[in-house]
């Protein structure tokens, strides 16, 4: 397969478990220490090598438009006042050779539909999709390594077939997830055999599930087309997946990093505290402030 170079983020959705913030803020907007969760992707996908970043957005999602254009007056203030640091941070929110293109999805039709969405775009070359809840750290400093969707990008490069991100669940919950059945893992990657939209336990095929990265063969643009709606009664990508599997070939891809479910309260807490004890400047008070509030609580006495 060749170099994916086109990256899709669905941000179409409502995040209605992150209301009421999620009445004017988009999730996708909602910050990790300093930076928003779009962010974290966008980077991610960058350094995968992607340079046409694809955001399938709906009508009241402006903030995450406004997130990548230019911001005249806000530059030209800092100019002024020569804060040259915080103005570098704005003009600097995608790299020169990165270029980013929104859709609108008319209509919550589900994620399939939102990918789909995309085609005029992508054409029929292989691409990304990545989902911003779904954040993957593997940027430790001093023990980084390359992102989840690089480390993808290179296995669909050098074996031809489109690669999907997954980890181990706790067996119940398998119906929030696509669950894979897959052959021998050879290192991190299996050829998946079945695909299924979040079965209940008892019917799952494995405890295998899908997360938010996926390197798809464009073709999947045509299985999308002819896809009904599936579970939720939404035209779920999982179900093309399935049909893509019986044409081509499908690795799962057990990727190097940890993943937090930013989509959830505790996820985000997770990954707000894991990126904070690691931050560059703030790691040291982070720490500091978590042991009193742990020793204040009477968690644990860390004297
Ligand atoms: C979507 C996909 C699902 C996948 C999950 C990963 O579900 O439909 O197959 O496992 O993302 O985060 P959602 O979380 O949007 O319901």
């Amino acid at each position: 397969m060749t170099r994916i170079r086109k990256a899709v983020f669905p941000v179409a959705g409502l995040g209605t478990r992150f209301l009421p913030a999620t009445k004017t803020v988009p999730k996708e907007m909602l910050p990790i220490v300093d930076r928003p969760l779009i962010q974290y992707a966008v980077d991610e996908a960058v350094e995968a090598g992607c340079d046409t970043l694809v955001f399938v957005t709906n009508r009241y999602k402006h903030a995450v438009a406004d997130y990548f254009d230019k911001a005249y007056e806000l530059e030209q203030k800092l100019e002024k006042s020569g804060r040259t640091e915080q103005l570098d941070l704005v003009r600097n929110i995608l790299p020169p050779h990165v270029r980013a293109v929104f859709v609108t999805q008319a209509e919550a039709l589900g994620l399939g539909h939102a990918v789909l969405c995309a085609k005029p775009i992508v054409g029929d070359e292989p691409f990304a999709v990545l989902l911003p809840d779904d954040l993957i750290w593997n940027r430790q400093r001093g023990a980084g390594g390359p992102g989840a969707l690089r480390q993808m990008a290179d296995e669909a490069e050098a074996t031809g077939a489109s690669v999907i991100a997954v980890q181990d669940v706790p067996p119940a919950q398998t119906g929030s997830y696509g669950i894979v059945a897959t052959g021998d893992f050879d290192g991190r990657s299996a050829p998946i055999r079945a695909i299924v939209e979040k079965p209940r336990p008892e019917v799952a095929p494995s405890n295998l599930a899908v997360v938010g990265r996926y390197v798809l063969d464009g073709r999947i643009f045509d299985l999308l087309e002819k896809t009904t709606p599936g579970a939720g009664g939404e035209i779920q990508l999982t179900d093309a997946i399935a049909k893509l599997l019986a044409e081509r070939p499908v690795h799962a891809y057990r990727f190097q990093g940890t993943r937090f479910d930013c989509g959830t309260h505790l996820g985000l807490i997770e990954a707000t505290i894991r990126y904070a004890l690691d931050h560059e400047t703030l790691s040291d008070a982070a720490r500091g402030m978590m042991q009193d509030a742990l020793s204040e609580l009477g968690v644990v006495d860390l004297d």
